[in-house]
């Protein structure tokens, strides 16, 4: 495991307020990373079937995303973790904070259902390798052990 999936292991083990987990979760991973603007949570909300603002570090956000659109929604949709090298040239991104350029989300998945999202956004280009997405989706594995699908649905 590596040094951030172990504190993430640490921080939550124990916790079952997912708002809690997750506002932690989001502020150990910041902090774990370097040249980035945004990192945060968008979770599924089963009554709107869109995807919410969840607990983050940085600018204000977009609130509500529809499955399917943007870099979130697209992660959302196809289950699939994606590095944006440059967000300009991605069809239908949303621009939250201008100021990103590059953008890393990688799905929470429980059970075979995608709970959420985790998304990193970069002013830099091509901030994100492919061991970083490989790190954040080992990190989003032991956060999605610990978090408590019933009680984020009665939040979301
Ligand atoms: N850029 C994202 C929206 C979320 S913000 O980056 C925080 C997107 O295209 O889905």
């Amino acid at each position: 495991m590596s040094l951030l999936a172990e504190q993430v292991d640490a921080l939550l083990t124990g916790e079952t307020n997912p708002v809690i987990a997750l506002a932690n979760a989001s502020a150990v991973i910041n902090a774990a990373l370097d040249d980035t603007n945004w990192v945060g949570f968008y979770l599924y909300n089963q009554h709107t079937e869109t995807l919410d603002l969840g607990p983050f570090q940085g600018l204000v956000a977009c609130m509500h995303i529809q499955p399917g659109r943007g870099v979130v929604g697209t992660a959302y949709a196809n289950n699939e973790a994606m590095i944006v090298p440059d967000v300009h040239q991605f069809a239908g991104h949303i621009a939250c904070d201008a100021a990103s350029n590059s953008e890393l989300v990688v799905p929470i998945v429980q059970n075979d259902k995608v709970l959420g999202i985790l998304d990193i956004d970069s002013t830099s280009f091509n901030r994100f390798t492919e061991t970083d997405k490989q790190e954040m989706e080992a990190v989003v594995k032991v956060l999605a052990l610990h978090l408590d699908a019933e009680s984020l649905a009665a939040v979301y």
